[in-house]
C-alpha cells in the first residue's frame, strides 16, 4: 500500500483526480468504481474542470457506484444517483447509459444485487475503485460486523452511520435505515484502489484501518490485503 499525506484537501483532491485521469487515459474502455460522501466532492470538481479543459475524455468510460439507499427515488436530492449526477456525471462527456448506481427501489434486492455484479463482470471488472471511509470504518455501506460480506447485498445501517449522514437529511429520523452496497469481495476485485480520507475526526479510524488489525469490525482494514492501494490522507 502506498500512503500519501496531502498538505490540504485541495491537494488531496488534485492528486486523486490526477490518478483517475491517468487511468482513464491509459486504459481502453476504462471502468471506474465511484464513491459518494463529502470527501470525493473536490476530486469530482477537479475531474469536471479537467474534462472542460480537454485533459480527459469520459466518452468511453463506464462508472459503477458503490452503494445506494433503499427506498429513495433517483430524483430524491439525497439519493446517490442524484449526488453523482449533480457533482460529476451531468458535467462531463460521459454516456449516461454507461453510468450505474445500485437500484434502491428494486422489488427483489437479491436479484438486483446479482445483476449489479454481473454488469460489472460484463464490463471487464473495475479498473479503479475510489473509496472514502465512514467514521466507523465502513467502506461503501459495508458496516462493522463479525464477517466480511463478499458480494453486493442489502445492509441495515448502523446508528453511527445514520447519525453521520443525518447532516444531509436534516434529522436522523429521515435517513433510510437500509442500503444496498457492493460487497467487500466486489471492492477487493478492483484492479486498483484509491482510498481517500480527510479531517482530524477520521485520523484514528483511518490509521486503524490502514495499519491496525485486519478485522470485519473495521471493514476498511481488509484493504491491507489488496495488492494495489493508494491511500491519500489529510488530517490537518
Ligand atoms: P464522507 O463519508 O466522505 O461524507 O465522510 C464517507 C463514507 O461514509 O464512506
Amino acid at each position: 500500500m502506498k500512503v500519501i499525506y496531502a498538505k490540504d484537501y485541495e491537494e488531496l483532491s488534485r492528486l486523486t483526480a490526477n490518478i483517475i485521469i491517468s487511468v482513464i487515459n491509459l486504459t481502453p474502455n476504462p471502468v471506474l468504481g465511484l464513491a459518494t460522501g463529502s470527501t470525493p466532492i473536490g476530486t469530482y470538481s477537479a475531474l469536471v474542470d479537467a474534462n472542460k479543459r480537454g485533459f480527459v475524455d469520459f466518452s468511453e468510460t463506464t462508472t459503477f457506484n458503490l452503494d445506494e439507499y433503499c427506498g429513495l427515488n433517483p430524483s430524491h436530492e439525497q439519493s446517490y444517483r442524484y449526488f453523482m449526477n449533480s457533482h460529476l456525471l451531468n458535467h462531463i462527456n460521459i454516456h449516461k447509459d454507461n453510468t450505474f448506481v445500485p437500484d434502491g427501489l428494486a422489488a427483489d434486492m437479491k436479484q438486483q444485487a446479482r445483476l449489479y455484479e454481473s454488469l460489472i463482470e460484463a464490463r471487464g471488472g473495475i479498473d479503479l475503485q475510489l473509496l472514502g471511509i465512514g467514521p466507523n470504518g465502513h467502506i461503501g455501506f459495508n458496516e462493522p460486523d463479525t464477517v466480511f460480506h463478499k458480494e453486493t447485498h442489502t445492509v441495515e445501517l448502523t446508528q453511527s452511520t445514520i447519525e453521520a449522514n443525518s447532516r444531509f437529511f436534516g434529522s436522523s429520523e429521515l435517513v433510510p435505515k437500509q442500503a444496498v452496497t457492493m460487497g467487500m469481495g466486489t471492492i477487493m476485485a478492483a484492479k486498483r484502489i484509491v482510498f481517500i480520507s480527510t479531517g482530524k475526526a477520521k485520523e484514528k479510524i483511518t490509521k486503524r484501518a490502514l495499519f491496525g488489525e485486519v478485522t470485519p469490525e473495521v471493514p476498511a482494514s481488509l484493504l491491507q490485503y489488496h495488492p494495489n492501494v493508494t491511500a491519500i490522507c489529510c488530517f490537518n
